[in-house]
């Protein structure tokens, strides 16, 4: 069966309450039940996992080939903008990525129109909501 994993990073634990003019009402327990059960029907399984430590996140990074997922759904919240050891952790590990966004990235604050991980990703999905999620999946399963 294939592994595709989804990893969200700082302050998405919070979705439901968290600016829910911005982000929805869903929470990210929502979305993952969702995205599980439309990869069931797909024949896909889904591992998750969210953290608000850039480290935690990188070291989850590096485990994912070793332990059979061939593909990322990742939302890394305000680390797209910044982080270049989260951007190296992807390119090392090889893995299609594909970036995600719950809100329109372009359509906000300057600083938010910056991804570092951008070109090191088969895509970014942006705008669509928890959707997103669900475009995120058929894009990396064209590519595992
Ligand atoms: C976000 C957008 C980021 O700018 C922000 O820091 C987040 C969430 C999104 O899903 O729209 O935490 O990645």
């Amino acid at each position: 069966m294939k592994k595709i994993f989804v990893m969200n990073g700082p302050n998405l634990n919070l979705l439901g309450s968290r600016e829910p003019d911005v982000y929805g009402q869903s929470t990210l327990r929502d979305i993952i039940r969702m995205l599980k059960g439309y990869a069931r029907e797909r024949g896909v399984k889904i591992g998750a996992f969210q953290s608000n430590h850039e480290g935690k996140l990188i070291d989850r990074i590096h485990s994912l080939s070793r332990r059979g997922y061939s593909g990322l759904i990742l939302n890394p919240g305000a680390f797209t903008h910044y982080s270049y050891a989260l951007r190296d952790a992807i390119k090392a590990s090889g893995l299609p990525t594909v970036e995600v966004h719950l809100s329109d990235i372009e359509k906000r604050e300057e600083f938010r129109k910056v991804s570092v991980i951008r070109d090191v990703c088969v895509d970014q999905i942006k705008g669509l909501g928890p959707k997103g999620y669900l475009k995120a999946f058929d894009l990396i399963l064209k590519r595992v």
